[in-house]
């Protein structure tokens, strides 16, 4: 609201501004100065980096969580804490690209076309003596690449090196077969639960005071709103910190002085449009068509079925029962399925944060 009158301060009524002083804050790479909620969870790895640094040898962990819940954030916030030496990747959708990009962290050069040992030995030779490796949304290559095992069981297999997994699929280890692999990671799990409405006001509420000039300047009611909606969303941090990022930036375009639930559903509607079509023009036409297909479709065979009956509509060729599995599997990574088990068979549907113009927008893509 224009014009809105904000702080009381010696006597003088003074306007709320919205002036970023640290813009960095809002970033979802940010390490905040706190990380709240998770004292349970940063004392596991404190305890652990500390007693490593101590010479004891090092830990290996994996964080389980849903998506939002801080795995990320608390895992480097304890890293740096300590200060232990380590290596952060984010897993590529490959066991060897995993590798390269590991490569690339510890040898500040890109290295392709090394097969799997002489890259890992490069990568350990540059190594420090004792380290930690980070793999982040290792789910991506866990579940469709046999190669996870090597990649895995090059990781676990020195004393010196520690790692840790970070995942939101509970059943990231499920497919390892090599019994090595799974003895050195029957690593200690960290489990992340959701954050509660309450839990994500606060998280935004310290973003808004490290960010701002003005922390005032963002409504409590425009918190509170955001925060509902990540809860919404399943206690998602992550959105609940986009939501008020946007909010701050339509305030900003729009020459507002204040963040008001109104600014709000504004940037959500900014948001839901942006996602929206930035996720249709990263899917592939073969992944589009399995989503057209799962809005008429209840289990699994069935979508399977569909899918294969509506793709010559789309001048796709019909595909074998491994591709179709692989598909949906980036379908259910990328949050875009909700799946539930009724008896011996698995049901599916679209996810609910789905919007209801979505399948429209979906079917003009293609
Ligand atoms: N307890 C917290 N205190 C402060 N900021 C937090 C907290 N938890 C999460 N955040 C912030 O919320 C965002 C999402 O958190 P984070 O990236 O750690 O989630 P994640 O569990 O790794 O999610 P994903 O599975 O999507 O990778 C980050 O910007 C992070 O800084
Ligand atoms: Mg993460």
């Amino acid at each position: 609201m224009a014009g809105g009158v904000k702080a009381l301060k010696s006597g003088l009524l003074l306007p709320a501004y919205v002036r970023l002083v640290n813009p960095e804050a809002l970033e979802q790479d940010h390490i905040p100065s706190q990380v709240v909620y998770r004292d349970k969870q940063l004392k596991v790895f404190l305890d652990e980096f500390k007693v490593m640094k101590a010479g004891f040898p090092p830990p290996r962990l994996i964080a389980y969580g849903p998506v939002g819940s801080g795995k990320t954030v608390t895992t480097r916030k304890a890293l740096t804490d300590v200060g232990v030496e380590h290596v952060y990747v984010k897993a590529e959708p490959t066991a060897y690209g995993t590798l390269v990009a590991l490569g690339e962290a510890v040898l500040k050069k890109r290295k392709w076309g090394l097969s799997f040992a002489p890259l890992w030995g490069d990568i350990e030779a540059a190594l420090p003596k004792q380290c930690i490796i980070v793999i982040d949304e290792a789910e991506r290559f866990a579940f469709r690449d046999e190669r996870r095992d090597e990649l895995l069981y090059y990781l676990s297999r020195t004393r010196d090196l520690g790692t840790v997994l970070i995942t939101n699929r509970y059943d990231v280890m499920r497919s390892v077969v090599d019994a090595r692999v799974l003895s050195s990671f029957s690593a200690q799990a960290v489990y992340f639960t959701p954050y509660s409405a309450n839990e994500l006001t606060a998280i935004v509420r310290e973003r808004v005071k490290e960010a701002l000039d003005d922390p005032s300047a963002v409504e409590g009611g425009a918190l509170n709103l955001i925060a509902a909606y990540a809860a919404g969303r399943g206690g998602d941090a992550r959105y609940a910190l986009d939501l008020l990022r946007a909010a701050i930036k339509h305030a900003v375009v729009n020459g507002l002085d204040e963040v008001t639930p109104h600014v709000v559903e504004e940037a959500k509607q900014d948001l839901e449009r942006e996602s929206l079509s930035s996720m249709l023009t990263s899917l592939s036409p073969t992944h589009k068509v399995m989503l057209l297909a799962l809005h008429q479709a209840t289990t699994i065979g069935e979508l399977y079925t569909l899918y294969n009956r509506l793709a010559p509509t789309y001048l796709l060729e019909p595909l074998k029962e491994r591709r179709l599995r692989e598909i949906f599997l980036d379908l259910q990574i990328a949050g875009l399925v909700e799946t539930t088990r009724k008896g011996a068979k698995w049901l599916v549907k679209p996810a609910p944060w789905l919007p209801p113009e979505f399948l429209e927008k979906l079917k003009a893509s293609l």
